[in-house]
C-alpha cells in the first residue's frame, strides 16, 4: 500500500487528535511564567480596560522575563501565536483573550493548576502519558513510574511543597451532608482520615463550636492544616497528626471521618482502612464522593478516561460502599444515598471484624 492510497485529510485529522505539541507548549509556557510575564507588562503599561491584553514584550525582553533560551522562547511563542493564545511576533508578543485565561490572576478558574505540572492536579493530568498502565491494570496512571499514589509521591518528593491550592474555603461536593450531620451534634471530637490541608475539619469546627478535630494525613498536608488552624484562630481545637490510615490510629475520638478517600483504593485496601477506622472510635462516618462523567468542558467519554486514569475505583456506587462497610465489620446506622455527588454513611463497629 502506498501513501497515495491514504486520504491526507484523514491522516492530518488523526495527527491533529494525537498531537502533543500544543498541550505541552501551553504547559511549558505556564510553568516558566510566560503568560504571567506578558500580563505583568500589561498591568504596568495598560489602563484598567486594557490590562491583561495590551502589554507587549519583544523577544529579548520576553526571554529575559522567563529566564529562557532565546530561540526556544521564539519557537514556542510563535506556536502560541499560531494557536491564538498570543498575538504579534518577535518585535512584540502580547496576550490574546485566550492567553489571558492562563495568567496568575485568573488562577481561580482552575486552568493553571490543571496545566502546571508542579501542582498535584497538573501532575495527575500529565500522568496520562502513562495511561497504558491504567489500560493494563485498571490502576491510576500516576502510579506507573513510582508505584506510589500521587499523594505519597508528593509527600516523598518534596516535603515542603506548596499544597495551598488544596485550601478550599468551601469543601465542595455536597459537603453540607457532612457538615450538617447530626452525628457531630453529640460528638466532642472527630478524627478526619486523609483530611488533607484541613478544609473539611476547619469547616466542621466553624459549624460545631463545641467540636475538636484531628487531621491525619501525610506531613506535607498536616503541616499546612496546622498552619491554617493557627491562621483561623482555631489552633486550640485542631490537632494535625502525620501518619497513614493503614497503621494503628490515634484513639480517643468519638467519630472517625473518611471523606473522598475510598475511590483511591481497591476493595481490600478500602476494607483495611475501614477496619482501622472501626478500631479507632465508636462511630465511623464515610462520606464518599461519587464522580460521574458529566461536564461542560469535555465530552463524557473524555471525562470518563480522566477519572479512570486518576483513581483505582472511580465507579463505586453507594451500595458498593455499604458492602465494604459490612465487610469491614461495621453496622450502618444511617445512610444518605439520594444525593448525586456524595453518599453519607454513619456506622458503628460491631466489635469484631467480619
Ligand atoms: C482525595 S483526597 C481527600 C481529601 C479530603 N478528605 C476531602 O474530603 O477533600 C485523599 C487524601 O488522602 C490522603 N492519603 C492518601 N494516602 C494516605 C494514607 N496512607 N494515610 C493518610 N492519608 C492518606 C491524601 O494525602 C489526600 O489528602
Amino acid at each position: 500500500m502506498t501513501t497515495a492510497e491514504f486520504d491526507p485529510a484523514q491522516v492530518a485529522e488523526v495527527i491533529g487528535k494525537a498531537d502533543i505539541v500544543t498541550p505541552m507548549t501551553i504547559r511549558a509556557a505556564v510553568r516558566v511564567g510566560l503568560f504571567d510575564a506578558l500580563a505583568d507588562t500589561a498591568g504596568s503599561a495598560g489602563t484598567a480596560d486594557t490590562a491583561g491584553t495590551a502589554g507587549t514584550l519583544d523577544l529579548d525582553r520576553l526571554t529575559t522575563a522567563v529566564g529562557g533560551h532565546r530561540r526556544a522562547v521564539r519557537v514556542a511563542a510563535d506556536h502560541l501565536v499560531h494557536e491564538g493564545l498570543l498575538a504579534g511576533g518577535e518585535e512584540g508578543y502580547s496576550l490574546t483573550a485566550l492567553g489571558s485565561l492562563l495568567t496568575r490572576d485568573r488562577s481561580s478558574l482552575g486552568l493553571r493548576d490543571l496545566l502546571d505540572v508542579d501542582t498535584v492536579v497538573g501532575r495527575n493530568e500529565i500522568a496520562l502519558v502513562d495511561f497504558d498502565h491504567t489500560l493494563r491494570t485498571g490502576r491510576p496512571a500516576s502510579e506507573a513510574r513510582s508505584g506510589a499514589t500521587l499523594w505519597q509521591e508528593l509527600d516523598d518528593a518534596d516535603a515542603d511543597a506548596d499544597v495551598s491550592s488544596f485550601d478550599w474555603e468551601d469543601p465542595g461536593f455536597a459537603a453540607e451532608l457532612i457538615l450538617d450531620s447530626p452525628v457531630f451534634a453529640t460528638a466532642s471530637s472527630v478524627l478526619d482520615l486523609g483530611g488533607n490541608t484541613g478544609s473539611l475539619a476547619l469547616a466542621l469546627l466553624r459549624r460545631w463550636p463545641h467540636l475538636h478535630a484531628s487531621v491525619l494525613d501525610f506531613p506535607v498536608f498536616t503541616d499546612r492544616a496546622r498552619a491554617r488552624a493557627a491562621e483561623a484562630g482555631l489552633a486550640e481545637r485542631l490537632t494535625a497528626t502525620p501518619g497513614s490510615f493503614f497503621d494503628p490510629l490515634p484513639t480517643g475520638h468519638d467519630v472517625t471521618l473518611l471523606s473522598a478517600i475510598l475511590a483511591d483504593w481497591d476493595d481490600d485496601d478500602a476494607v483495611a482502612i475501614l477496619r482501622r477506622a472501626a478500631e479507632a472510635s465508636d462511630r465511623v462516618v464515610v462520606a464518599e464522593v461519587h464522580l460521574t462523567a458529566r461536564g461542560r468542558l469535555a465530552s463524557e467519554t473524555s471525562v470518563a478516561v480522566r477519572l479512570e486514569a486518576s483513581m483505582t475505583r472511580p465507579d463505586r456506587t453507594s451500595a458498593d460502599v455499604e458492602a465494604l462497610l459490612v465487610r469491614a465489620g461495621l453496622a450502618v446506622e444511617t445512610a444518605v444515598t439520594d444525593t448525586p455527588d456524595r453518599s453519607l454513611f454513619v456506622a458503628r463497629p460491631l466489635g469484631g471484624a467480619a
